[in-house]
């Protein structure tokens, strides 16, 4: 019998396309969308790191959610041109979406040694800190991440790793199955996977919380 996700790899892939967050497309599952916005609201934090801007949908819904608490967004991504690019005959001309509260690192990759210098001295100087992984979904790449943004988390925050949905052999899922257990200080929280029904997420295994 295949798993849930190997079964529906094909099938959860398609509704994320098309979606808009007050005019910004985003690429992301709603249940997963609405989790995390629970996860913020519990967690409070000051600062979340996203990993993958794409258009800046997520971004900005981020600000939107975390500034009744003061909470910033910082937003990366190795280049947004080419998106705008291809979403303008759908989409029309689209710049990234501007909050007083959302910054912007584009032009570098995330695991970057200059831009990971630069997105640490960001995080020591807040209290609370949540990273969001949604770039290259890469095993080589979100190995490279976890490794580098973890350490960034505070306590009693989320790391959470988008699109596990994705190549169970080189993608997310294998760096996730690789790098958590052997770190006790990370909880594995599979009630936000199972929020709406079980495994309702793109984000199974996604979701951690450090103790
Ligand atoms: C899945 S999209 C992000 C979706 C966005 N978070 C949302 O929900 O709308 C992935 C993004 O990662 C970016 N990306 C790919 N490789 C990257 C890298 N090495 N460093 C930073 N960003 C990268 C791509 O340019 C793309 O915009």
């Amino acid at each position: 019998m295949p798993n849930y996700l190997d079964a529906n790899r094909s099938r959860l892939r398609q509704p994320a396309w098309g979606q808009l967050y007050r005019g910004t497309p985003l690429l992301k599952n709603p249940c997963d969308l609405w989790a995390e916005c629970q996860i913020m609201d519990e967690c409070k934090p000051k600062l979340i790191i996203e990993c993958g801007t794409y258009l800046g949908g997520s971004a900005a819904y981020y600000a939107d959610r975390v500034r009744y608490y003061a909470g910033h967004v910082l937003s990366i991504d190795l280049n947004v041109k080419k998106w705008q690019q291809s979403a303008k005959v759908q989409f029309g001309d689209i710049s990234l979406p501007h909050r007083d509260n959302l910054s912007y690192q584009i032009g570098q990759s995330s695991v970057d040694l200059e831009l990971l210098e630069y997105v640490q001295s960001r995080a020591e100087v807040v209290e609370s800190v949540m990273v969001v992984l949604d770039s290259s979904h890469l095993y080589k790449h979100v190995i490279q991440e976890l490794h580098a943004y973890a350490p960034l988390v505070t306590k009693g925050q989320y790391l959470i790793v988008e699109d596990v949905f994705l190549d169970p052999t080189d993608g997310p899922e294998r760096a996730i199955k690789e790098f958590f257990p052997a770190r006790p200080e990370w909880q594995h929280m599979p009630k936000w996977e199972d929020m709406f029904g079980p495994d309702l997420t793109y984000n199974k295994l996604g979701f951690w919380r450090k103790k």
